[in-house]
Parts: C-alpha cells; sequence; structure tokens
C-alpha cells in the first residue's frame, strides 16, 4: 500500500528541476544586483589579502536582503584569492543566534581547526588561545563571519568580541584574525566600548531592501536552478516581487515561490499561476482579512467581487480598472443593485487600497489617465470570491 504511494508520488509530473535550490540555507553562485557591495568587501578585504592587516566590517540591512548570501559568497572567493596570492587565509561562518554564547562560538572555531582537539571542559579564554596559537603555528589568517551578531550581543554582551581582539594583541602576533560582523542595524553597536564602536563604524556596509524589479530579477534567475523550463508563469513572478517588495525580502520572495511550486504540484497543474502564489501568500501568512472584507460597504464588496472573478477567469495576477468596471456592472445585475457612477468606484478602489485588500498600480500600458492594475495580494481570489457571496448573500436576508 506504501509501495503504492510511493511509486505514484515519484511517477508524479513536477514544476520542479531541483526544489533544494529554493531553500533558505543554499548560497547561489551568482548574487544579482550586489555587485557594489562586493566590491566595497574586495577594498576592504584588499589589505588583509596584500598587507597582511586585518578587517572590521558591519553588514546591517532588513531581514532578506542578502547579508548572509554576500558574505558567504564573499568567503568563498576570498580564501582561493588568499591561497593564490601565497596567503593560508580561510573564512568561518557563524550563526550567533544558534551559537548563542562565547563558547559555543569559540567551539565552532576551535572544531573548524582541528575536530580531535581535546577541548571539552576549557573555558572560552583557554579555547582562543589554542586558535591563536594554531594561527601563529601556521601562518594562517581568519576571516571569522558573526552572522547576527546583534541578537549575540544583546543576549551575551560583549566579552566575545572582546576577547577576539584582546588575545590577537596579547598574542604579539599581527592580527590574524578579521571580523565580518552582520546585523539589522547599527544600535546594537551602543552596547559596545568606545574602541570597539570605532572600529566597526569605519566600515559599515548598509544593504538597502530589494525592490520589485530586483526581486524579479533575483527570482528569475532561481527559477532557472530550481524549475523546469517554462513552468512558471510570468504573471506569478511579477506576483510575488509586489508581494515581497512591501518588505524588499528576497527569503519571502524565494520562500512563496516554493511554496507556490508545491501548489501547483499538489493540484496537478503543469504551470506555477499567479493564483497558487496567492495560496501561498495565504499559508505565510495565514490572516484571512475577514473582518475588513466583512465591514466594507455594500457597493465596495460588489467591486471586489468583481475582481475576483476577473482574476479568477483570467488567471492574471492583474486586472485592469476598466475590464472590471464591465465585470462590476455585471455583478450589479446579478444582485439587483444600480452601478455606482465611475468617480465613486474610483474612490471605493483608493479607500481599498488603504485597507490593504487591494494593491493599486498604474496599468503602464502608455496610456495616460485613469487606466490602472488591480491585484488581490493577500487572499486567494477563489477564497475570496466565496467569501464575498456569502457575506453579500448573508447581507440581502437583513
Ligand atoms: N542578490 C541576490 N541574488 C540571489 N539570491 C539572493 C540575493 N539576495 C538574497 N538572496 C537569497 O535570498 C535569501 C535570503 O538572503 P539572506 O542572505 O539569508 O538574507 P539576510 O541574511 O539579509 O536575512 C537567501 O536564500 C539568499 O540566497
Ligand atoms: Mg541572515
Amino acid at each position: 500500500m506504501f509501495g503504492e504511494i510511493f511509486e505514484e508520488e515519484l511517477g508524479r509530473e513536477s514544476v520542479f528541476r531541483d526544489a533544494s535550490k529554493l531553500l533558505p540555507d543554499y548560497v547561489p553562485r551568482v548574487l544579482v544586483h550586489r555587485d557594489d557591495e562586493f566590491r566595497h568587501l574586495t577594498r576592504v578585504f584588499k589589505s588583509v589579502i596584500e598587507n597582511r592587516a586585518s578587517q572590521r566590517v558591519l553588514i546591517t540591512g532588513s531581514v532578506g536582503v542578502g547579508k548572509t548570501a554576500l558574505a558567504r559568497r564573499f568567503g568563498e572567493e576570498l580564501e582561493p584569492a588568499a591561497k593564490g596570492r601565497g596567503l593560508d587565509l580561510s573564512y568561518l561562518h557563524v550563526n550567533c543566534r544558534k551559537d548563542r554564547t562565547p563558547y559555543a562560538v569559540l567551539m565552532k572555531l576551535v572544531q573548524h581547526y582541528n575536530p580531535s582537539w581535546p577541548a571539552r571542559g576549557l573555558g572560552p579564554e583557554k579555547l582562543l588561545d589554542m586558535v591563536v596559537d594554531y594561527l601563529n603555528k601556521h601562518d594562517a589568517y581568519l576571516t571569522l563571519i558573526l552572522d547576527e551578531l546583534d541578537y549575540f550581543v544583546q543576549l551575551s554582551g560583549a566579552d566575545l568580541l572582546y576577547s577576539l581582539t584582546r588575545a590577537a594583541e596579547e598574542s604579539g602576533a599581527p592580527n590574524r584574525i578579521s571580523i565580518m560582523a552582520i546585523a539589522r542595524d547599527k544600535g546594537f553597536l551602543r552596547l559596545l566600548d568606545a574602541a570597539t564602536q570605532s572600529t566597526f563604524m569605519h566600515n559599515v556596509l548598509t544593504l538597502d531592501r530589494y525592490t520589485a524589479p530586483q526581486l524579479v530579477d533575483i527570482l528569475n534567475h532561481r527559477i532557472r536552478e530550481a524549475f523546469k523550463t517554462g513552468t512558471v508563469d510570468e504573471d506569478t513572478v511579477a506576483l510575488i516581487a509586489d508581494i515581497a517588495s512591501r518588505w524588499g525580502d528576497a527569503r519571502l520572495a524565494l520562500e512563496l515561490l516554493w511554496r507556490a511550486g508545491l501548489n501547483a504540484d499538489g493540484k496537478g497543474a503543469d504551470t506555477v499561476m499567479p493564483e497558487h502564489a496567492r495560496q501561498a501568500k495565504a499559508e505565510v501568512y495565514p490572516e484571512l482579512k475577514r473582518e475588513v472584507i466583512r465591514d466594507l460597504q455594500l457597493h465596495e464588496k460588489l467591486f471586489l467581487l468583481a475582481v475576483a472573478r476577473k482574476l479568477k477567469v483570467s488567471k492574471r495576477a492583474y486586472a485592469l480598472t476598466g475590464e472590471v468596471e464591465k465585470s462590476y456592472r455585471v455583478v450589479c445585475e446579478e444582485y439587483d443593485e444600480e452601478p455606482r457612477k465611475h468617480t465613486q468606484l474610483w474612490e471605493y478602489l483608493n479607500r481599498m487600497e488603504g485597507l490593504g485588500v487591494v494593491d493599486l498600480q498604474p496599468s503602464g500600458k502608455g496610456r495616460r489617465g485613469k487606466s490602472q492594475r488591480i491585484s488581490v495580494p493577500d487572499i486567494p481570489v477563489a477564497t475570496l470570491e466565496k467569501e464575498l457571496e456569502r457575506l453579500l448573500k448573508a447581507g440581502n436576508k437583513r
């Protein structure tokens, strides 16, 4: 019985070529739209490679702007570049939210150099000494990426950072440890002493949130790796980019894309359509805006129903105001209501945008004037349609 299920599932067609390329830990070879930032890091680390100096940089930015991906990608390029110039340099990425004590971070370090060192039971200072000794003895250099350092400092204080600085100084060796810190913003620096603060302040690299067009590029790059050719509809990409651009968050964009793909597979569809992405959005943020929708005025509901039906039938991510107005008149007929005038509808639409029920964008069709694209980013339109029909029916009985 389970054997049959297994065979059936394995034999099923999928839109994915390799879904693992969408998981958050995967670092793509190419980071689109981060050339300038990569170049900046390269300039900072030039002196590490050429002069054996040590460096401190702080990378900041909100969730999903590529801080971790950039730092790891940079580390991967840094190692061979240094080696090619006769420098034994390695990088180590530590997530300080997962390894949340100085001891845990230093154990990572010790294991990086020698997993079989008898390090258990030793205090943090001793662990650090072992690492510094190793670096001195082997004439080796380290770039330590301290990811999510803001969480760590708020929780465990700054001792780890001070120890790292002190150990290198006391050993009398050139500073062999460079630090690439990552945090959401600079705020946590206030918890550090003035000297440490200022070493980071000199080199802050801020990653901006991604715009919708940038997210489209990121998604399209990843689609080529993760999906079979031609299985993701263009409108789906645009819709996902739009949703995620509110936060500028590539992680959210990729998660929505992945879930949309799963939904398409689940429905046996051979193409990932906008509706699959809306469904994905509802899974990620399950708050169906039921209350907001319930409290809409009668004609707002009728208009929204027209939008939902238009999107459902067209299977597109956006509907144009003109075509929705037509379908609104049909809806009014169905519910025996006198259609409102164009200007009144315009007001409804703007109010619903304010409430976050719909998204509005200029249609971009080159025509000047009032034509706009309407989308419903948060709710699968089939669900929205049902909900509105239910509310309208209940309202009529009153
Ligand atoms: N410029 C980019 N090009 C391709 N993928 C990106 C880019 N920026 C971020 N990503 C991807 O988006 C996701 C989130 O990035 P991440 O580095 O984890 O963000 P942060 O650390 O800032 O929260 C990761 O899967 C990452 O690979
Ligand atoms: Mg990160």
